[in-house]
Parts: C-alpha cells; structure tokens; sequence
C-alpha cells in the first residue's frame, strides 16, 4: 500500500476525562468494537485506585501494566485506530499532556451529573494549545444527571467551546429511553437494566410520525420533538472543517458501561476524525506524505527490570515510512542510530514490526540516548515543536543521604528528569537542586527509582514555592538586571535557561506588574522574543 493509502487509513487520539467520568469503560467499549480484546474487565486493572494511591507497588506494578498499554492500536471497519492512554490519576497530568502532543485529536468524557471538572477543564486546555479537534462522549446517561441542554451551556461557557450535539438523550435515569441520532435520523433504544452488545436502532425520518409515540410513549416523544427543534434552532449544522480546525465540538450522548451510543460515537469517530497531521518543527512544516521519515518522542518509560537499565522511548511517526535496522538521525545527539527490535502496539501486546507510517507509535529500546521531544529524521537537522514541559505546582529541595553515591544521584536525576518524571532546576544562588512536579506522588516514584535503579539515596526538604516560570525578553540587559535583581528567587533548567520562582501568586504578580518587559512563560517552549 501506498504510504498516502496508509495515512488516510489512520486515525490516532486520546481520551480525556476527569477521573471517574468512564474513560477507562469507555476505552475497553472501543477496544471491545474493535475486536482487540474479547473480554470485559481487561483494560480495568490499568487504572491507579484511589485507595492505592500511597502503596508503592501497586504504583510499580501500574507502571508495568501502563507500558503494555500505552498505545492500543486496533482496526475498525479498515481504519488503523491508535489509542494512546493518558493516565487517570491527576499527579501523572504532565505525563497526559505530552501524550496530546502525540494525538491528532481527542474523546473528551464528561459525566452527565457532574459536568465539568477540574481535570477536564487543564487537559482542555493543553487540546486548545494545539488547536486539537474534540469531540465531547457525555457519558451515564443510565444516571440522573444535569439536564442536557443546561450540560451544554456549561461546557461552552466554562471549557469555551463551541459544542453540536449530534445525538440527543430521551430522559435519563431511570427512565432512560435512548438517544435520537440527529444526524441519521434513527433512534436507538436503550434497553433499561440489559447490558447491550448490538444497539436497537429504528430509523424514523420524520419526528411527527406517530410512531415514535408508540415505542417511547407520547410524552417522551413531544418532549424529544421539542428538544430537537430547539437544538436545530439554535445550533449551525455540523460543519466537519469546523470540527478539524478545532472551531466546534461534536457532541454524543451515551452510558459507556451499558455499551450504549459507543458504536454511534466510533463510526462518527472514524468518519470525521482528522488523519494524521502537518507539525511544525524550527525549521519547517512537515507534512505526513513527505518522502523522508521524521518523529519524535513523547513519553519514555523505564523498564521494570531492575537488572536492565533500558527504557523504552515512544516515537510518534510524523512523515515517511520508519523502518526496522535503518539509520535514523538523532538529531539533538547529532549522531545515527539504528533500531533492531522497534515494537508497535496492537491492544495490549507488543510486537516487533519492520515498518510504521504517520500517526504509528513505535516504541524504541534507548539506553539513554532519549530525552523527551526529541527528533529522529533521516538527515535533516531540524526539531519538532510542540512538546513543552508545563511549570510545575510542586516543589522540593533534593538532599542526598549518601554522599558516597553523589554520582549516581546526579545521573538518576539526569536520566529521571530526561524521562518527565519530575524537572530539575538549580538555585543560581547555592546550585542546590530543586525538583518540580505536578502531582505528589512523583517525589515517591522518584526517591524510590533512584534507590533501586541508581543506588543513590536522597530526603527531599520543604521548600515553599508557589509556581516556576521560564523567563524572557527582548531586551536583554533587562532580563539581566532582573536576574540579578531577583538573583534568590532564580534557578536554571536542565537546559540553562532561565527560571523565575515566585514564592506566591502575589510575588508573581508583583513580578509581571513591575517588570513590563520580562515575559513570564508557563510552558517551556516560547519564542525567545
Ligand atoms: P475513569 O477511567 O474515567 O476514571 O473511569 P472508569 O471508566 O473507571 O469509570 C468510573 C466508574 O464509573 C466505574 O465504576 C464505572 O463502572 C462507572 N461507569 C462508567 N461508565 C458508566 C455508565 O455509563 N453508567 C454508570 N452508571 N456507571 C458508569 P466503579 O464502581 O468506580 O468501578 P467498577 O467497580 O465498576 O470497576
């Protein structure tokens, strides 16, 4: 097949949903269509439980789970879908960002009674950075939940999206009776209390006819009848260029442990979901169809085997065709490097495979040679963008409690922070190390890794921080006079670049009022100017 027949075949994406809202359900209902797995329950035991959160080896053995199914990749109706996971619990929130990176659009979870959530509202906001097409699954329709069209106002106001729904839910609850395909015209019932494998769907043209009183009853069906002139009244028809460039967001109705309005969402998926993307890199466009093979890492993950020190670098395919044994280019090492045994991934086994295409994951053995965001091509020296680190919420002084390990702590930091664990920052001041984290539990993963992966022993102490940011401006004797101005408050980032440590949202407000040309950045990747 031609490698243009092969990215049209693709379609790659995330789900993001607060924790809880059905992502993992949903997830194993796609996969179930898709005939990668035969068996309700398999996806379930990647979840972290809420009460497992501080039992250590329920978070190693996660992490083990988490790499199997990191990417699921499987066929529907000749589509080559790749699922990348995003990790539920909200301190692994930096690890679901880069994974958006690597999408090219996104299911987005929302249940019904509780509406938008905290998570929901950061992750959508990472899609909005890259201007990632959504499309919005309200799930627990089996649930009395929010009424819908009051659902809806909330989802645009609070996430600032432009919503069309393209199903429609008779009741909820209890009373739960289906939901109107709007654009189909059809109206598949929901069979109260029996789990469903094939949908009961009656196509009913026109709304006025009487039947549709006798199947879900007279009320149900003037409400139903009401509810969609007001929806064609107020909402444009669904454009799919609007939904692609990331303008409007469609929406569909369901209850993803029942296996209700899943396959609607899946064949609207297939049809309408962008094929893989152009991405900028500091040199040019990059388009899929380009002859010559070019990717970037996303995500690395370490092996669980203690006797290996080997990782596992996962590359999203950008252009070209990547081939096993070939020589790629890395191009921050500035060196080539060949891969033996890359693996892809169908469901939740791992194979070898001799070729990929745009929108493929390949996952490469490193032996840490990787950071992330960094590009392989076949030549070019050029890298992608997109792939910033976000400023981290919490912080800690690391310690080291055994000196005679000095060098395995400072490797194990290097190596971990390569991997997006945590960031690393240097006080200018006293060059005392500072890790950076968005959840809490990566101080865990950290102390614990650097123990058994690196010997080295580190305590971490409190330091009381409010935000880091990445700092710049276009003129440089005052980004020099602020630094020096500030010179406690200041750190470096593994890069060297500069970073401004607000002890307080008041301190960093101060900052921004007094200091009108310095930019003050919340993502590592800006321009310098
Ligand atoms: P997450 O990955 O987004 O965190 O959510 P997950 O799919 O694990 O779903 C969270 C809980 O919501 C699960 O129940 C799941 O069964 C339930 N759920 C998912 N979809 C629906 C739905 O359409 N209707 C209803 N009523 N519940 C739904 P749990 O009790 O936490 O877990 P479990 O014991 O069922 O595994």
């Amino acid at each position: 097949m031609a490698i243009k027949e092969e990215i049209e075949k693709r379609r790659t994406f995330g789900i993001i949903s607060h924790p809880d809202a059905g992502k993992t359900t949903l997830t194993e209902k796609l996969l179930l269509f898709g005939g990668a797995i035969q068996t309700a329950g398999a996806v379930k035991s990647n979840k972290i439980k809420k009460h497992a959160t501080s039992d250590f080896m329920e978070i190693e053995r996660q992490r083990g789970i988490s790499v199997a199914t990191s990417v699921m990749g499987f066929e529907y109706k000749g589509v080559k879908i790749n699922l990348l996971d995003t990790p539920g619990h909200e301190d692994f929130a930096e690890d679901t960002y880069r994974t958006l990176t690597a999408v090219d659009s996104v299911i987005m979870v929302i249940d019904c009674a509780k509406g938008v959530e905290p998570q929901t509202r950061k992750l959508l906001e990472v899609c909005r950075m890259r201007n990632t097409p959504v499309i919005v699954f309200i799930n627990k329709l089996d649930r009395e939940g929010k009424n819908p069209f009051d659902l809806l106002d909330e989802i645009e106001k609070e996430l600032k999206i432009d919503l069309r729904p393209l199903t429609w839910p008779i009741s909820m609850g209890k009373t739960f009776k289906g939901v109107y395909n709007l654009y189909e015209k059809s109206l598949i019932l929901f069979n109260n209390g029996e789990k469903q494998t094939s949908e009961n769907s009656i196509i009913i043209k026109d709304l006025n006819d009487g039947t549709i009183d006798d199947i879900i009853g007279e009320d149900f069906a003037n409400t139903l009848r009401h509810d969609v002139e007001l929806i064609e009244g107020v909402y444009a028809d669904f454009d799919k260029e609007d939904y692609l460039e990331a303008m409007i967001s469609p929406v569909f109705f369901g209850s993803a442990v029942n296996n209700f309005g899943v396959r609607e969402l899946l064949d609207a998926f297939i049809q309408i979901a962008p094929t893989p993307k152009s991405r900028e890199t500091d040199l040019r466009e990059i388009n899929p169809n380009d002859k010559n093979f070019s990717g970037f890492v996303f995500k690395i993950h370490a092996n669980l085997d203690p006797k290996h020190r080997d990782r596992i670098a996962f590359l999203r395919v950008c252009s070209g065709k990547f081939e096993r044994n070939k020589n790629y280019f890395h191009v921050r090492e500035n060196r080539s490097l060949k891969f033996s045994n890359p693996t892809a991934f169908m469901a939740q086994e791992k194979n070898v495979v001799d070729e990929a295409y745009p929108g493929d994951i390949v996952g490469l053995y490193d032996s840490g040679l990787f950071k992330i965001g960094d590009t392989l091509t076949e030549g070019e020296k050029m890298n992608f963008k997109g792939i910033p680190q976000f400023s981290p919420e919490l912080f800690k002084y690391v310690v080291n409690a055994d000196p005679l390990k000095t060098k395995q702590l400072n490797k194990g930091l290097e190596q971990l922070t390569d991997e997006g664990v945590a960031q690393l920052f240097t006080k200018k001041t006293d060059n005392r190390k500072i890790l950076g984290t968005v959840g809490a539990l990566q101080f865990e993963v950290i102390q614990h890794r650097l123990k058994s992966e690196y010997s080295a022993s580190c305590n971490f102490e409190h330091i009381s921080l409010y935000k880091a940011c990445w700092i710049s401006s276009k003129d440089r004797k005052k980004l020099e006079d602020f630094i020096s101005e500030k010179l406690h408050h200041m750190a470096t980032d593994k890069e060297g670049r500069p970073v401004f440590l607000a002890e307080s949202a008041w301190a960093l407000q101060m900052a921004q009022e007094k200091n009108p040309d310095i930019r003050f950045h919340f993502i590592s990747e800006f321009k310098e100017n």
